[in-house]
């Protein structure tokens, strides 16, 4: 049995260590000026000391499965949780969702303006190319499909779509595919791209790819659901973020439709199916169930 914790650990310490290196002073040097320092600051307090990290896990493990050094991936994983935080910098805006709360912290616009989120977003959107186009170890036939299959997973026929489709939920009531499509879209898409990202570090053949994407699929999905229970049975110092914010911003979700308990169930039965999904990675897929049932039962 592995220790699972240990692991955990190891890598969201990388991700950490990656945070600090790509976005400081020295990344940039050369071109410093007042603006990058500012936005040096702003996207630091969104990006460093929190988050679960969970992208750039699954990218370096993803690596590690398919018979690499997981490290190969790290500026992979990095730029991922880098999309990740600007799409809830301005998730949190008040012209979207409206939180005033993220990662434990104050969100990032009330801390420093509106006009500041929005460019810090931006900053951290362009600087994951600029990190995952820039990584050491890995070759530039590589770098390239991973920066594609980034842009279309973060883009207009991914994420944002979601988020587009999210919006349009409110004051509605969605069909159950239209929410699974829209939770597949915004949540789903970005969690395939760090599986698949890590895949392409490792240079994994197209039967390890697709099982990653299956593997995605499912616990990509599960993790929306989760997140939907999250805000109606959790309290705001467990979850780092505002509880509640669903039903204030009237938006339909698995929860509002099927209710408590049929979603729990449905994000059950998905994590099983994730897990059979991995059977191509024999015994080192362990780390990977066990972090389906982690990120199943997870409390925030
Ligand atoms: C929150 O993602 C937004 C969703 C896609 C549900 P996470 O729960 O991974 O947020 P952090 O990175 O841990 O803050
Ligand atoms: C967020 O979904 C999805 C993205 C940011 C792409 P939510 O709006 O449910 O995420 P939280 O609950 O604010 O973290
Ligand atoms: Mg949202
Ligand atoms: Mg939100
Ligand atoms: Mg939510």
């Amino acid at each position: 049995m592995i220790d699972f914790n240990t692991i955990f650990s190891k890598y969201v310490a990388l991700a950490n260590e990656a945070a600090d290196k790509y976005v400081s002073e020295a990344a940039f040097g050369g071109r410093e000026s007042v603006g990058l320092t500012k936005m040096l600051e702003v996207m630091a307090y969104s990006l460093k000391n929190g988050g679960k990290r969970i992208r750039p896990v699954l990218a370096m493990e993803f690596c590690r499965v398919c018979g690499a050094n997981y490290e190969k991936a790290l500026p992979f994983a990095l730029g991922i949780e880098m999309i990740h935080t600007y799409s809830l910098i301005h998730d949190d805006l008040p012209c979207m969702d409206d939180d005033d709360m993220r990662r434990g912290k104050k969100s990032n616009h009330i801390v420093f303006g509106e006009a500041n989120a929005l460019l810090a977003g931006d900053g951290l959107l362009t600087l994951a190319f600029e990190t995952v186009l820039s990584a050491p170890d890995v070759s530039s036939e590589a770098k390239a499909k991973a920066g594609l299959e980034l842009a279309k997973a973060a883009g207009c026929s991914g994420m944002i779509a979601g988020q587009v489709m999210d919006l349009a939920n409110e004051n509605r009531e969605a069909s159950l595919d239209e929410i699974r499509e829209t939770d597949r879209l915004k949540t789903g898409e970005l969690i395939r791209a760090s599986a698949v990202l890590g895949c392409i570090a490792a240079d994994a053949d197209e039967a390890k790819i697709k099982a990653a994407e299956e593997y995605c699929e499912c616990i990509g999905l599960a993790f929306q659901i989760v997140d939907d229970i999250l805000d109606v049975t959790s309290d705001a110092e467990t979850l780092g973020k505002p509880v509640g914010s669903d039903s204030a911003n009237k938006k339909s979700t698995y929860v509002s439709l099927l209710g408590l308990e049929k979603s729990a169930e449905y994000a059950e039965e998905l994590t099983k199916r994730a897990k059979e999904a991995l059977k191509i990675f024999g015994n080192g897929g362990e780390f990977l169930a066990l972090l389906a049932d982690r990120l199943l039962n997870r409390k925030n």
